[in-house]
């Protein structure tokens, strides 16, 4: 679909819309036409957002995605009120920054259930609405540390790897529906995401100094959802050390502890 026609009769569902890159995103598909369901467990925050939405018939769906039956709820209401769906973001997500021995399983239970497991079953839960509308797409946010695991998230990274892995498998699976799947890989992003996430440590938070705003990251998805690309990192360093991982690990260990400084140490053997 060229990117100068318009959008307007398309429906998108963005989860985690209540802040951050998915209020950013939802604000960006409703000015490119798209009618958005705003999805997150804050309902005042989604209220907040949809009023900042331009156009009408924008709709909010408050649930918690590591609850199956709250999926389908919200899946049921977004069928009754749109009735089709051409875009799926799934963008909800939790940090997690945590030492080994500082994990946490009830924790790392959440953090897989609102990583991996929600985009899955969300993307399950949309497939019969997807597939009747025109130029589906699914875009699952992943993050740089999904191609490059990261010390002091080792938990958050996994989740993110798999979610790449997802994207991998989903992209052939659902080619014959003609459902596009994208991975999109943002870097740091200025959001409400590193005081939201768990970090019983207390281990240093990133400078977000050079941060990229929650607004061009809307950009990508919104350019993913015109033209689907299998996958886009958005830094291209992270990519390149996401690459060179496998064949020179030691290399890229290098790399990453001196790209993040600290207490991190190379390992010697
Ligand atoms: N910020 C970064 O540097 C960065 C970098 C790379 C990738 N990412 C990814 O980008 C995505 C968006 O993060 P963000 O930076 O915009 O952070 P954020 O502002 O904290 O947004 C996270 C969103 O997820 C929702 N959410 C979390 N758990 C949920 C649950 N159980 N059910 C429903 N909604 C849930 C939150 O809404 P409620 O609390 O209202 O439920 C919120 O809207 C995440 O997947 C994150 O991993 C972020």
């Amino acid at each position: 679909m060229p990117r100068s026609q318009p959008l307007n009769g398309l429906h998108a569902l963005v989860t985690g819309a209540s802040s951050g890159i998915g209020a950013a995103t939802a604000r960006r598909l409703s000015v490119a036409g798209y009618t958005v369901a705003l999805l997150a467990r804050r309902g005042n925050k989604l209220e907040e957002v949809l009023a900042t939405l331009t156009g009408s018939g924008h709709l909010v769906l408050r649930a918690d995605l590591t609850d199956t039956d709250e999926i389908h709820r919200a899946m049921e209401q977004l069928r009754a009120a749109f009735g089709g769906l051409n875009l799926l973001v799934n963008n909800a997500g939790m940090g997690y920054r945590a030492r080994l021995e500082e994990l946490d399983s009830d924790t790392l239970t959440r953090v897989f259930q609102t990583n991996v497991l929600a985009p899955l079953l969300m993307s399950k839960a949309a497939l019969p609405l997807l597939r009747k509308s025109h130029n589906p797409v699914i875009i699952n946010v992943s993050s740089v540390v999904g191609r490059r695991g990261v010390p002091g998230q080792a938990a958050y990274s996994a989740s993110k790897a798999a979610l790449c892995s997802i994207g991998e498998a989903l992209r052939i699976e659902l080619a014959s529906d003609g459902i596009a799947v994208c991975t999109l890989c943002p870097a740091l992003t200025t959001t409400g995401f590193f005081d939201a996430q768990p970090n019983p440590g207390g281990l240093a938070a990133p400078e977000l100094k050079r941060a990229d705003p929650a607004e061009a990251v809307a950009e990508e998805v919104l350019a993913l959802a015109i033209k689907p690309r299998p996958e886009k990192t958005l830094r291209w360093k992270w990519k390149l050390l996401g690459a060179l991982t496998p064949f020179a690990p030691r290399i890229s260990d290098r790399l990453l502890v001196r790209r993040l400084g600290g207490e991190w140490l190379a390992p010697r053997r």
